[in-house]
């Protein structure tokens, strides 16, 4: 069994990791394919170290455009490869431009597409991430969820998913001990990450920069690239401006701070694994579950963020997210597909 799998951003190099290494040691021959989505040293290269990826079969030359021009860049290179690789399956995983654009290809194609991390929905397709999640599973032929509720999702829409468990959890799990026993030795901070669509314009940042310089303790903020194009203002003291994180000192960050202060699906799971209070500045969540028992707040205006900051009540904290075993089920499903 030949299988091309899909990568091209930051969350995309953590989650097939462990997937790749499984199927390292299965008869399944597998092709990577970068699609040069994410191309800085903080947000690829420093994954492939850390995650110790082997380098990817095939990497596409792609500096980011325009979405479509992105995806098209994408499409062209994905198309060439499967053409010459004639894999029986595609992987792809979650919901970013390079997910739509391996899947779209695949489809083309007509090669069967595994798509993992399927069903999450935030409802709102303002979000490129809502139209890639959603086409993607309309096109998949293994739809694997990360949750129940992903399930439940699909069933909606007439589709049929497989509850694994989140491959996230999995790779926190793995990563436990090690994220335990370090510090981020920084004091008391909030820890706070933007990079969304909806929030990565001037003016929304601007609001979002006045809400954190009023907080009681300084703000640690990995900058993601795309959100430092517009800082290009006067930036509060108490907000301390940092490069990108590793996987490992993003998690000991979230575990040493006050708070998590965050737009990103990632490190909204991330914080509720850790039992950190998580404030998202989001409309919506594709992770419902992270709210119950209070653990994650949205907050859609500054109202809603200052009451989150006072008052943060938690009770049940639930296992939501599998067992940190998803990667063997997402593997016995692989294997049995053959
Ligand atoms: C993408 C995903 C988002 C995911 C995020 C993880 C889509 C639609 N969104 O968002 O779901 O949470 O990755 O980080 O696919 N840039 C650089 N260097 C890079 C990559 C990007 O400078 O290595 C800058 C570029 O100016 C680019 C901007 O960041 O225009 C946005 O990058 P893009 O890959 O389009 O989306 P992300 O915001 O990273």
């Amino acid at each position: 069994m030949k299988i091309v799998t899909i990568i091209g951003n930051r969350p995309h190099f953590i989650k097939s990791s462990l997937i790749s290494k499984c199927l390292a040691q299965t008869d399944v021959k597998e092709i990577t394919v970068h699609t040069g989505q994410h191309y800085d040293n903080n947000l690829s290269g420093i994954f492939f170290k850390e995650f110790k990826l082997k380098n990817p079969n095939y990497k596409i030359k792609n500096t980011s455009f325009n979405q479509g021009h992105q995806t098209g860049i994408m499409m062209t290179g994905i198309e060439g490869i499967l053409l010459k690789e004639k894999p029986d399956y595609v992987i792809v995983y979650g919901d970013t431009n390079s997910t739509l654009a391996g899947a779209l290809s695949a489809i083309k194609l007509h090669v069967p597409i595994i798509h993992i991390e399927s069903g999450l929905r935030s409802y709102n397709k303002n979000m490129p991430e809502e139209i890639n999640r959603i086409c993607t599973d309309h096109m998949s032929h293994a739809l694997l969820c990360p949750t129940k509720n992903s399930v439940k999702n699909l069933k909606k829409e007439g589709l049929q998913g497989i509850f694994t468990g989140d491959i996230t959890y999995d790779i926190f799990k793995s990563h436990e001990s090690f994220i335990m026993s370090k510090n981020a030795n920084k004091g008391n901070y909030y820890f706070c990450t933007i990079h969304r669509e909806e929030n990565t314009n001037q003016k929304r940042l601007k609001i979002i920069f006045e809400m954190l310089e009023v907080l009681d303790h300084k703000i640690i903020f990995p900058v993601h690239p795309r959100t430092k194009k517009y800082l290009n203002f006067k930036l509060p003291k108490i907000i301390d401006i940092i490069e990108p994180l590793s996987y490992k000192d993003t998690l000991v960050h979230i575990k040493d701070s006050v708070k998590v202060i965050t737009d990103s699906g990632g490190i909204q799971r991330e914080a509720y694994y850790l039992k950190k209070p998580c404030i998202t500045l989001r409309q919506q969540t594709e992770y419902p579950e992270t709210h119950v028992g209070n653990w994650n707040i949205l907050a859609k205006n500054s109202q809603e963020f200052f009451d989150a900051v006072r008052n943060m009540k938690f009770s049940k904290h639930r296992e939501y997210f599998g067992d940190g075993k998803a990667y063997e089920k997402i593997i016995k499903i692989i294997l049995s597909l053959k």
